[in-house]
């Protein structure tokens, strides 16, 4: 995956050996690309992440260096009315330039750059880079970069600079800093604002190569606090910071040399960032100076960084084949994933944000993605799942609010939150077509507590981990029930319940076409995962009815009308079809338009942002037979056939099997795609009735950010829903893996496209090393004294031993 900028025979990147299917690289590139560049070289640990800005460059609609910590929000005031929190772009910790005596200090577009290579090397976690600037003198300067946010020592970050006057002597400088005059502006949805979320910016000296800097958010009062560390020597000898300068709310010192052509100047800065939202610190600053004050140099903090990614990487690892294109990706994802969730996440008491922390896409609001990146987690980092269901779980107050403000019981979580679990949720859209302010009906998406329950159900599921189920599992199960069974009203007419005035998924409809923004009545995916939810919240109150010793109370109280109630709504709701026995999307569905698809495609190419589109010609996606994103069939993604035709049929339907590869057709044509998280679920779809489609979708999936495929947007963070459901559709569709009455089931039918799949998961704290191919399926654990694990595959039991492999061939059913 590389920029095609010419090779440098001088660069230590371009004639490095690292291997190809570990390094995302670019060479030079392309001011257009810059922003999402800078995103896909965000480095960080799930608690601290910077994107890959260049150290000398400061945010100039090309370049836009943002440090975030994850759960750090802030409100600002915007235009007369209340805006939603944000996530906030913290002091930059990575100013750092140089200039030769007399010259100018570097910056883009101050001298020109003869050579800029990146490399992220992602078995190390270290982010290279390469650059050959010349000045108006023909001074030629070469500068060699790594810069880590350490996953060793969460707090810490630091930037190994080596400066080569390739051609001149003389005397440099070198200016290194921290900028607390940074802004929100990464993504268009903070113009409105004034974009400043830091009040109070103070900043000193401690000594002369330390700097400090501190800050508050203006709304949350949460504090931030910067110690930064450079050390700056040629050989023995090092250079002093001679001055300080700075503006009120930007420090940097400035050091001197004077060098040999050739003789390199290496520059080691460190930084450790605390926040008022840490845990066992007593205040910030303090903490960042204290840390700091242990740090080690940078080749110290490398290999202990190292170290660990080396563990994480055998913990996480994905093996489709060095050779393989596409193995890159699936690294760069995993990557990604690790930048914004880590083991250093489950302490921190946050959500799973859209955007990862690579940007400030969406403000960093949690949504319903979650429900795409659980699974992968739960066979590799289950700890984190539970983390962060416990997030939801602390925020049920505000969900039981948002139920009442609807005059329900039970609890509704918002669309989109952030810090409390308030509805953060926008009024007004901006169309990118028009640049028009439209109204946004998207907080009609209730289905975002079905996606809770469910992952917390699926959680439950796969870990046997009772504790959670008798505390926070049980809560959301119970709560989420309560509320669905409440928005079910009951139709003596049909015996049958109905729930209106909702979306599903597809946020192309908010509404019938006369009534927008209304909502619709008896989505499919609302209406079967209620059912789904209300069975499963019976399930797990009779399951902890007999392990009464589990919970350290008896929490939610259901009484038995209650639950039988559950049950009927469960048994009782109806679901609307199309005639030929396809399950529709919503009622009324049949009587829409079909979209003249040709058409659109001659007038509009991409037809991603259909809704905007039809929005700017006067028309709506109400209308039409059209999905942005998988809706119907999340169901089979989230269920699989079976599940789904039981629930079906237990809802009192006849419903035929055989009608769903028609059901896939269907909506599959009527897809635009427009959501990243929409190739994910048909990946999934399709893996069983076509896997050369899914394979060419889960291929595409891969290239969303990679290549940009959603036109820019990738420069406000990575799509985490996305980046995690690509990876679990190798993880478990691909290879059939499920757990379902205790026993793991799998069934692995790979595409052609895919050699083979290696992987280790962590099935209920055991290790089970998985490698599937065309031909056979591998399976081994760890010596130990556990018992064996059940398994089931392809209908056939066997046991795995401790310390055991186990072999078995696959018939054939590829042909
Ligand atoms: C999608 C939602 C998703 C959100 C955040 C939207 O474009 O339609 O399903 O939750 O992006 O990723």
């Amino acid at each position: 995956m590389a920029g095609t900028g010419p090779v440098d025979p001088g660069c230590g990147l371009c004639t490095s050996d690292l291997p190809a299917a570990w390094v995302l690289t670019y060479i030079d590139g392309d001011p257009d690309g810059e922003g999402t560049r800078e995103a896909l070289l965000t480095v960080g640990n799930g608690y601290l992440a910077s994107r890959g800005a260049a150290p000398e460059s400061s945010a100039d609609g090309v370049h836009y260096p943002g440090t975030y910590l994850a759960g750090f929000h802030n409100r600002l005031p915007g235009d007369g009315r209340e805006t939603a929190e944000s996530i906030v772009n913290l002091p930059n910790w990575l100013p750092l330039t140089f200039r030769p005596a007399s010259g100018d200090w570097y910056a883009p577009g101050r001298a020109r750059r003869l050579h800029e290579h990146r490399a992220l090397d992602l078995r190390s976690g270290v982010y290279r880079r390469e650059l050959v600037v010349v000045d108006r003198q023909q001074r030629r300067t070469r500068l060699r970069q790594r810069r880590l946010v350490s996953m060793a020592a969460p707090h810490l970050a630091a930037l190994h600079t080596t400066i080569l006057a390739e051609n001149w002597s003389g005397r440099l400088e070198v200016r290194s800093g921290l900028d607390g005059g940074v802004v929100n502006a990464n993504a268009p949805i903070e113009r409105g604002t004034c974009g400043r979320h830091l009040n109070g910016v103070a900043c000193g000296t401690d000594g002369p190569e330390s700097l400090w800097m501190v800050a508050e958010t203006t709304d949350s009062r949460l504090r931030v606090a910067l110690a930064a560390r450079t050390r700056v020597s040629v050989g023995s000898r090092s250079g002093t910071a001679h001055r300080t300068v700075g503006a009120p709310a930007e420090i940097s010192q400035v050091s001197a040399l004077d060098l040999a052509a050739g003789e390199p100047v290496v520059v080691d800065k460190a930084v450790a960032v605390f926040s008022s939202r840490d845990r066992a610190v007593y205040e910030p600053l303090v903490a960042a100076r204290t840390e700091l004050a242990g740090a080690g140099p940078f080749e110290v903090l490398a290999a202990d960084h190292a170290a660990v990614w080396a563990g994480l990487w055998e913990r996480l690892r994905l093996d489709v084949g060095d050779e393989q294109a596409w193995q890159l990706p699936v690294r760069v994802q995993t990557f990604h994933l690790l930048q914004t969730l880590s083991p250093h996440t489950v302490d921190l008491d946050v959500g799973v944000p859209a955007r990862g922390l690579h940007g400030e896409g969406y403000h960093g609001h949690i949504f319903w993605d979650e429900l795409f990146v659980y699974p992968f987690l739960d066979l590799r980092l289950p700890e984190l799942t539970r983390a962060m269901l416990e997030y939801r779980h602390r925020r049920l107050g505000w969900a039981r609010r948002q139920a009442a403000e609807l005059g329900r019981a039970g609890a509704l979580f918002p669309w989109q939150s952030a810090s409390s679990g308030r509805d953060e949720s926008p009024a007004r859209s901006r169309n990118p077509v028009t640049g028009e302010w439209v109204p946004d009906h998207t907080n009609l998406q209730h289905h975002v507590n079905l996606a809770v329950a469910h992952s917390a159900w699926r959680y439950w599921e796969t870990t046997a981990d009772l504790s959670f189920l008798g505390t926070t599992g049980i809560d959301l199960l119970v709560e989420t029930a309560r509320f669905w069974a409440g928005a079910a009203t009951y139709d003596p007419a049909d015996d049958r319940f109905d729930i209106r005035g909702v979306m599903g998924p597809d946020e192309y409809h908010d509404g019938y076409p006369d009534r927008p923004g209304e909502g619709l009545d008896n989505c499919a995916y609302v209406n079967v995962m209620v059912a789904w939810t209300l069975a499963r919240a019976c399930e797990a109150y009779s399951l902890l009815e007999r392990h009464p010793g589990v919970t350290p109370w008896f929490g939610p109280d259901v009484g038995r009308p209650e639950l039988d109630h559950w049950a009927h709504v469960g048994r009782r709701l109806r679901l609307p079809f199309l005639d030929d026995g396809m399950l529709a999307q919503f009622e009324g569905y049949a009587d829409l338009a079909e979209l003249d698809w040709e058409h659109y495609r001659r007038r509009y190419g991409d037809l991603r942002p259909l809704g905007w589109y039809l929005q700017a010609e006067g028309d709506s996606t109400n209308r039409y037979r059209v999905s942005k994103q998988a809706d119907v069939l999340m169901l089979l993604y989230l269920l699989g056939a079976d599940e789904l035709a039981d629930l079906i049929g237990h809802l009192g339907y006849d419903f035929d099997r055989a009608c769903i590869p028609a059901t896939v057709d269907h909506y599959l044509a009527r897809t635009t795609h427009g959501s990243t998280l929409s190739r994910v679920a048909h990946a999934w779809v399709l893996a069983r009735t076509d896997r050369r489609q899914s394979w060419n979708m889960l291929l595409a999936a891969l290239g969303t950010d990679l290549a940009d495929l959603h036109d820019g947007s990738a420069r406000e963070g990575i799509h985490l829903g996305a980046t995690a459901g690509t990876l679990d559709i190798l993880q478990r569709c691909y290879t059939g893996l499920g757990i379902h009455d205790n026993v793991l089931r799998l069934d692995p039918l790979l595409p052609e496209g895919l050699d083979y799949l290696r992987c280790t998961i962590r099935y209920r704290g055991r290790l089970v090393d998985l490698t599937v191919d065309h031909r056979e399926v591998r399976m081994g654990t760890p010596p130990g004294d556990e018992p064996p694990i059940p398994i089931i595959m392809r209908g056939r039991r066997l046991w795995l031993a401790p310390g055991a492999t186990a072999t078995v061939p696959l018939a054939n059913r590829d042909g």
